[in-house]
């Protein structure tokens, strides 16, 4: 199978879909690959790196888009991307097509084979090609809340973990899941005192099993939040109902009741934001103050450390993609029931539920349409 991997276009967009290692895996599997020229300098891997291992490095998007059986990307096609999909070429991405209209007609149009990351399920029923995401934006929350405190930046002022004589930064993530958990781990490395909400008790036993008392865990009811919300340095906001947008956690009258200059983080800000004041900001201007909390939403966290994210990313669509090519995308999800889940659209059909509920669109069951 030829695969093709192009530049990514979305701006503020550093990721690429295929690292040089997972280029080099699926060539040692017998497949042949075309990056387009710059697609991985983003993330730090030059046009030599891929003609190293055998790659072919290509001018254009277009010759990616014309020659390749399966294009990996990273985000969602952009327009233009979608006007050079064709009918029979799968396309490997994230999608998130509930939202967007517009790419969802153009993919059914295309005629093309669409596998969102974000659908692909393990044994488990969980989503293993979103969770390393979750993992570097969990791990970079308390990071970036860290330099949101900071007294130049509006903060309180507060160091993470204190000095002799001066207690650590009190810090609350509310949502004991991928995020909350990474975060938890971080906020306490960096020697802060740490407690975590969660609304399941199973997943709090699990945390304090795991973690043995590295940080505090506490039942996520109205009461004890807002009771260690209102002492927080810091608070990070880590919960997912799937498939519905996030709870709002925090109203904007309980800002008068927290320390001036607190910082919330609000990484469930890509599902509307678990805080009441949240609304998305960017790389470029990340935080911005409401009633004298500092506010800390910047909806693609992963884009910070592209080169770590786009690893990460690798390593786990890697064995994904290597089944797609070597069985061939049929066989493969006929395999792998998760797999399968992945398949949003596929020749001039939606198969996905969730998305034709949300768009109000036919859907084909997935297991239907590769059969036809
Ligand atoms: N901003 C970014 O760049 C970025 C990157 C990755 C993930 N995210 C977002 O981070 C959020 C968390 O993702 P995840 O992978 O950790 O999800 P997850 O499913 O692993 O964990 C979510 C946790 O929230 C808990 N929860 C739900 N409602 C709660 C409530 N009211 N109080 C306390 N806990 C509650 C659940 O029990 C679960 O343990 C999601 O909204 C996800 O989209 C954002």
């Amino acid at each position: 199978m030829l695969i093709g991997c192009p530049k990514e276009i979305k701006p503020q967009e550093y990721r690429v879909g295929l690292t040089p290692h997972a280029a080099a895996e699926a060539i040692a599997h017998g497949h042949d690959v075309i990056v387009e020229m710059g697609a991985g300098e983003g993330s730090g891997f030059t046009d030599d790196a891929y003609r190293a291992i055998g790659a072919g490095v290509v001018d254009t998007a277009d010759e990616v888009f014309a020659r390749a059986d399966m294009v990996v990307k990273v985000k969602e096609p952009q327009a233009v991307e979608r006007a050079k999909l064709r009918e029979g070429q799968v396309l490997f991405t994230y999608l998130h097509l509930a939202p967007d209209p517009d790419q969802t007609r153009d993919l059914i149009d295309s005629g093309a084979t669409a596998i969102a990351y974000e659908t692909v399920t393990d044994r488990d029923g969980r989503l293993p090609l979103l969770a390393p995401m979750s993992e570097v934006a969990g791990k970079l929350a308390p990071q970036v809340g860290a330099w949101t405190l900071q007294k130049a930046n509006g903060g309180r002022g507060v160091l993470m973990g204190g000095v002799p004589g001066v207690g650590p930064a009190k810090v609350v993530v509310i949502g004991g899941g991928v995020v909350g958990t990474q975060a938890a781990r971080v906020a306490s490395g960096m020697g802060a005192d740490v407690t975590v909400l969660d609304m399941s008790l199973p997943r709090l036993r699990q945390l304090d099993d795991m973690f043995r008392g590295e940080f505090k865990t506490s039942y996520s009811s109205k009461a004890r939040t807002a009771e260690l919300v209102a002492e927080a340095d810091m608070v990070i906001g880590a919960v997912l109902i799937p498939g519905a947008a996030a709870p709002k956690l925090i109203s904007r009258a309980e800002l008068s009741e927290m320390k001036p200059g607190a910082a919330l983080v609000d990484v469930a800000i890509d599902q509307g934001g678990c805080f009441e004041t949240s609304k998305a900001t960017t790389h470029q201007d990340p935080i911005y103050e409401v009633d004298g909390i500092m506010h800390y939403c910047v909806a693609n966290m992963p884009g910070a450390v592209a080169r770590t994210s786009t690893l990460a990313l690798g390593n786990a669509t890697l064995p994904y993609m290597l089944r797609l090519a070597d069985l061939g995308w049929r066989a493969a999800m006929e395999a792998d029931e998760g797999l399968l889940a992945g398949l949003n659209v596929h020749a001039g059909k939606l198969t996905n539920y969730a998305v034709g509920r949300a768009l109000e669109i036919d859907v084909v069951s997935p297991s239907l349409a590769i059969k036809a």
